[in-house]
């Protein structure tokens, strides 16, 4: 199965057992925007829980807010986003789409790269076990030709993108003879910038004075309440402040699921340090989140950080963790030094002193920022993919059976437990809502009697169920029941009595949080 196919039955598998739902679907639904189902949101919240308690309960110093998503429009002048928060997009004249300009030169660079896999392919065929990749592309003459057109098109998108000169990017993609993958022509209008804010008019009068934004991130309502919390807190630099919340941004190119959305949630923290002190904190930060990535125990080789060598106007440093999503490797997070560009600004546009007097060395200064900001439905997604898998099991009458098991991390599992009486009489059904109303309390569980148990093992897998806890006859006499593992299939019999604290070590988020206050310590 190729890695597409692969993809399309994870959409596919997300629809059928509630997980995702494209939005407004009876209404042929809304480009780029998605809800979750009963499903979906547990994993969603779980997410949520597992990075809001990472930052506020295993740092001291780090605290959350929750701002609003209507700013003042002058915030986002005072950041940047009103002037430079654009894509460069490009019209086709015949079809009426839409593209990014950069994006549609990628997908030809990425053409290339296909053509360049497919020559090395053939070398391996034809020269078998002797095959030296290095060598063949170091000498292979058609590889050498399509190596030199891919440099030469990166090289030209880069200086045209570095120095913002659109006709530049227009000429390269009619250069390249890029067409339109609807219509197929060439027809193309100029390039243009277009900016990604949504808004909207604020107050019953419609006029250009009510314009406000949607945000397009949660991190300017982290600095414009800068010296509220760090008042009302008495916060002492270094400091953090935590935010998850909706944002907004009209993608150009909206696609790959639920991984580029028009309305998404990101999950924000803005550490403020002293000037000076931000490499070390930056570097404190990509160690921290990379373990907090590491530690859901997808493999270390599916993640890698990538350092960005054009860095935005207010950073000093900045990179992303990507991780290899089943389109590449792809960014989930960003890292950012932000230096005092915010506070900074914010001070200018607003008249108000934004300062921090540090007790320390008796000085005023704009603190620097080190920003992480990670998108929680591409976080959400990375877990989907990372856990959908698809085995043939061998039954014990030696037929076999195809089963999809989504093997979610169990502190992340929507549902932790289901609780299945064999049968549907000899009062299994009474011994079972017994043991659910123990289990309840401590962590989500299903009760669930329809269908054979086979049948609703499966379903459970389908949804990533850690544990099914089954009552049968041998519970009434001796009050045992089988707990069946997700992933091994394995059984065991476990007393009523020590279910809950045996189940509990397994699921619970805070084993998790422990280990990871030990390894993202400084
Ligand atoms: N405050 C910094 C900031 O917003 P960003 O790199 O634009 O930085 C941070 O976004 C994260 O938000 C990304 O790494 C990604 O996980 C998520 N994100 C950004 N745009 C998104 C979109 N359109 N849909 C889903 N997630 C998105």
């Amino acid at each position: 199965m190729t890695q597409e196919e692969l993809f399309k039955k994870l959409i596919a598998h997300c629809k059928e057992y509630g997980y995702i739902f494209p939005s407004s679907e009876i209404y042929d639904g809304l480009g780029a925007v998605y809800d979750y189902g009963q499903n979906g949101v547990e994993l969603k919240n779980n997410i949520k829980r597992y990075w809001w308690e990472s930052m506020v309960k295993l740092h001291e110093n780090i605290v959350g807010i929750d701002s609003a998503i209507f700013m003042h429009p002058k915030i986002w002048e005072a950041s940047g986003h009103v002037d430079a928060f654009n894509d460069p997009l490009i019209d086709n004249k015949d079809s009426k789409k839409r593209y990014r300009a950069d994006v549609l030169i990628e997908e030809y660079i990425a053409g290339i790269r296909g053509k360049i896999d497919k020559e090395i392919a053939k070398g391996k065929k034809k020269f078998g076990d002797a095959f030296d990749e290095t060598q063949f592309c170091a000498t292979n003459p058609n590889i050498l030709r399509l190596v030199e057109k891919m440099e030469a098109v990166q090289n030209r998108m880069r200086e045209a993108l570095n120095s913002d000169d659109l006709d530049a990017l227009k000429n390269l993609i009619i250069d390249c003879e890029i067409a339109c993958p609807v219509s197929g022509t060439r027809n193309w209008t100029e390039v243009r910038r277009f900016n990604l804010m949504f808004s909207t008019q604020m107050g019953s009068v419609s006029n250009d004075t009510n314009l406000i934004y949607l945000r397009p991130e949660t991190a300017q309502g982290i600095f414009v309440n800068f010296l509220n919390v760090q008042k009302t807190g008495r916060m002492k630099i270094p400091f953090g402040i935590a935010q998850i919340g909706k944002a907004f941004r009209n993608e150009i190119v909206a696609r790959q699921f639920i991984f580029r959305m028009r309305e998404f949630e990101q999950m924000e923290m803005q550490f403020f340090v002293r000037p000076g002190e931000e490499m070390k904190w930056y570097e404190y930060w990509k160690k921290a989140r990379m373990a907090w990535h590491r530690l859901l125990g997808f493999g270390n080789e599916k993640y890698r950080f990538h350092d960005h060598d054009k860095l935005a106007h207010y950073a000093n440093a900045a990179a992303d963790v990507e991780f290899n999503f089943p389109f590449g490797f792809k960014e989930v997070e960003g890292i950012h030094s932000r230096t005092d560009f915010d506070l900074g600004n914010h001070q200018k546009f607003s008249g108000k002193k934004i300062q921090y007097f540090d007790p320390d060395t008796n000085e005023n200064y704009v603190p620097y920022v080190i920003e992480t900001s990670i998108g929680v439905d591409r976080m959400t997604l990375l877990v989907l993919s990372a856990s959908y898998d698809e085995e043939t099991v061998v039954k014990e009458n030696g037929e076999t059976d195809e089963r999809v098991v989504l093997r979610i991390p169990p502190m992340l599992a929507p549902v932790k437990f289901a609780v299945l009486p064999l049968v549907k009489k000899d009062g299994l059904p009474e011994k079972a809502r017994e043991i659910m109303e123990i289990l309840k309390f401590e962590h989500n569980s299903q009760y669930d009697e329809k269908d054979t148990i086979g049948k609703r093992y499966r379903r459970h897998d389908a949804i990533g169920t850690p544990f099914c806890i089954t009552v049968d006859r041998q519970t009434l006499d001796d009050d045992t029941v089988t707990v069946r593992h997700r992933d091994t299939m394995e059984q065991e019999r476990v007393q009523v009595s020590a279910l809950a604290s045996t189940l509990d070590k397994l699921v619970n988020m805070k084993y998790s949080l422990l280990e990871l206050s030990r390894v993202s310590e400084i």
